[in-house]
């Protein structure tokens, strides 16, 4: 089964065609990366598969459902969740009202409930808080969960960002650059978590990174854009040698 289906998808800002006529598929179960230079078109289909963009034509199908054009919390009610390039968290609340803060879409109670702290509502948030933490052990933030968001090290905040989507329970997770700005150890502990939030959670995870290390070590499905177009698609032993991946990388950082 397909987790996830583009077809013939365009984006178009203006003049400026951002993403041209995709296709691919990723299974379901499957760990996938994203790659392709700057300004590929990378964050921006990240952007059309969560709904922050419409498309300017082409179709998006996630677990056999078509999504297109379906506003960002429709899409993620359907399972999706995401994390961003540059981290958005709330730097003055601990780890843990962060991850709480992600879970208020799963809470029903609405803000009659939150006055009046009805049973239901208490019963809820137990539930939330309990949820949270699981997310934060998850990751193995739970000796931080009260600390402030912005005075956690750098590595911890990406951490962080990616409990708070882990705790939505989606049925996949686009993490956009998560290793950026880490050193090597927290690479490699980031490539084991996100084998476990495959294995053990259950959860497809494409991932759009630039340390082609990272991408051959945990990926096994790669889709390779340039100038919104694919360049390559299949294992990453194969894409990452393709001659066109090669050379959309020449002048750009050493592939690795
Ligand atoms: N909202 C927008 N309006 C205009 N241009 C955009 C917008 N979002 C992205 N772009 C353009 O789309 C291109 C691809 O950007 P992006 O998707 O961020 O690339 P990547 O993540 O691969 O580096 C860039 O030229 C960028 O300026
Ligand atoms: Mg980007």
């Amino acid at each position: 089964m397909m987790l996830l289906e583009v077809e013939r998808l365009s984006l178009r800002f203006g003049g400026l065609e951002v993403i041209r006529d995709l296709s691919f598929a990723v299974p379901a179960g499957t760990i996938a990366s994203f790659i392709g230079p700057n300004g590929a078109g990378k964050t921006s289909l990240f952007n059309l598969i969560t709904g922050f963009y419409r498309p300017t034509a082409g179709e998006i199908r996630f677990a056999g459902e078509r999504i297109t054009g379906l506003p960002p919390s429709a899409v993620a009610r359907r399972g999706l969740a995401r994390t961003f390039q540059n981290i958005r968290l709330f730097k003055t609340l601990s780890a843990l009202e962060n991850v709480l803060s992600a879970l208020h879409p799963r809470t029903r109670s609405g803000v009659f409930a939150a006055l009046f702290r009805t049973p239901g509502m208490r019963r809820e948030e137990a539930w939330a808080r309990e949820e949270a933490r699981r997310a934060l052990a998850f990751v193995g933030l739970q000796d931080v969960a009260d600390r402030s968001a912005g005075t956690l090290p750098y590595g911890h905040r990406r951490l962080l960002e990616i409990a708070r989507a882990i705790a939505l329970r989606p049925k996949l997770l686009l993490l956009d650059e998560p290793a950026a700005g880490l050193n090597p150890a927290e690479k490699a502990a980031l490539a084991d978590l996100i084998r476990r939030i495959r294995d053990e959670l259950e959860i497809g995870v494409i991932l759009i990174e630039h340390d082609m290390r990272l991408v051959a070590n945990v990926s096994e499905h790669v889709v390779a854009l340039s100038y919104g177009e694919k360049i390559a698609e299949g294992p990453p032993a194969d894409v990452l040698r393709h001659p066109k991946v090669v050379e959309a990388y020449l002048g750009e950082e050493a592939v690795g």
